[in-house]
């Protein structure tokens, strides 16, 4: 049996999305383009957009297509930084996801920015009193403030309208990264008042990967990062009319019963939890216990004594796809950096497994899944902590 546990990975294309998308890509012609066959790809383009603009309760024209959930962060994050010159200052909480890791960065060795960091708690929430502190001493050279709606990783579901009432306090725009989150908790822009920019992936909620967007209010100071036909306010390049009416089927998707999908995951996810806890009892659940605290498809646990690879690839063999959360180096996980943000010991942060759950997940994935983990976790620690080589057939 296949058993498909990463869906914060990317989520499946359900068939309705994919046939939107194949319909689409038979279309011929340019969105630019003033003739019919252009005038057509343009229709499919727009509506793509409306719909992914109504998932947020957005207005179309504020909404940027990008190729996908990286070019959105860099967008919202270099495009304000640059835009909001001469200010220097980035406010960014720890276990961000590496988009922006590794965009705010590159803002700081090549372009002088200086990162305030914002430490976030135990269970991955970020420290509201630490943000007020940074805004209340700096606010007037900050130039935005970036921060994760739900942390990809331990599934911790941020205060964002906290995070939000502060930057618009400040008078700082807000930038938030809510792609792990979207399709799982409700996003309503206009409930956040300091809300300048979000970033949204496609693949997460079953549509295209490589397709994204970022919204950003009519009056957000962002520079392009790409030139050319200034076929979208801050962003050139021909415009993806199938990637957008596939995203826009997807998102439509992802919003409709959103409410009653997440019972069902959350207690799909709950069923995995306990059944782990009580067949590994000293697993530990990673980020924050209660339900409204953390996204419902997600459950992140560290396996004392184990090796997350070695844990990960004798899943794979036993028929369950699932991840370690971290990013990989070269081939190399590194141990994770939201976990070392909350305080996890680098040992126990080596042994960390993540499961996400989506619409296809049932009980009998659950519990096949529950079945198979003792054997699992005592076959990666006899093979021991000291190779992270995975010894897998021995
Ligand atoms: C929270 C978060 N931000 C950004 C990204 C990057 O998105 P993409 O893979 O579409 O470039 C991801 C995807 O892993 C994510 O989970």
């Amino acid at each position: 049996m296949r058993v498909y546990l990463d869906h914060a990975a990317t989520s499946p294309m359900p068939p309705a999305v994919l046939d939107a998308y194949v319909d689409a890509l038979r279309v011929v012609g340019n969105p630019s383009s003033i003739h019919g066959a252009g005038q057509a790809a343009r229709e499919l383009l727009e509506t793509g957009r409306d719909a992914v603009a109504a998932s947020i309760g957005a207005d179309p024209a504020e909404v940027v297509l990008t190729g996908g959930g990286t070019e959105a962060v860099n967008l919202a994050i270099k495009g304000l930084y640059w835009g909001r010159a001469p200010r220097r200052r980035i406010v960014v909480p720890d276990g961000e996801h590496h988009a922006t890791v590794d965009a705010v960065e590159w803002l700081a060795s090549h372009e002088g920015a200086l990162l305030d960091r914002v430490p976030v708690d135990e269970l991955g929430r970020i420290r509201v009193d630490a943000l007020a502190d940074v805004l209340g001493a700096h606010a007037d050279d900050v130039a935005l403030v970036t921060a994760l709606w739900a942390n990809n990783e331990v599934g911790t579901v941020q205060p964002v309208a906290e995070i939000a009432a502060l930057a618009a306090a400040h008078g700082v725009p807000l930038h938030l990264d809510a792609i792990a989150a979207y399709g799982q908790e409700p996003i309503d822009v206009r409930a956040l008042p300091g809300l300048t920019a979000l970033s949204l992936a496609a693949h997460k909620i079953g549509g295209p990967a490589g397709v994204g967007a970022l919204f950003l209010t009519r009056t957000a100071p962002v520079e392009p990062l790409l030139h050319g036909g200034a076929q979208q306010r801050a962003r050139s390049g021909t415009q993806d009319a199938a990637g957008a009416a596939a995203f826009g089927v997807a998102a439509a998707r992802a919003v409709d019963g959103l409410a009653e999908r997440s019972v069902r995951i959350g207690r799909l996810r709950d069923r995995l939890v306990d059944g782990i806890r009580a067949a590994v009892p000293d697993a530990v659940l990673c980020g924050d216990p209660e339900p409204g605290g953390r996204l419902a498809s997600n459950a992140h646990f560290t396996f004392p004594g184990c090796d997350g690879d070695a844990l990960l690839f004798l899943l794979d063999l036993a028929g369950f796809a699932v991840s370690t959360g971290a990013a990989c180096a070269a081939g190399v996980s590194e141990p994770s950096h939201v976990l070392a943000a909350m305080g996890v010991p680098e040992d126990a942060a080596r042994g960390a497994l993540r499961f996400t759950l989506g619409d296809d997940t049932t009980d009998d994935d659950i519990d096949a899944l529950v079945a198979a983990v003792p054997g699992v976790v005592a076959q990666a620690r006899a093979a021991g902590l000291s190779s992270r080589e995975p010894t897998l057939g021995r």
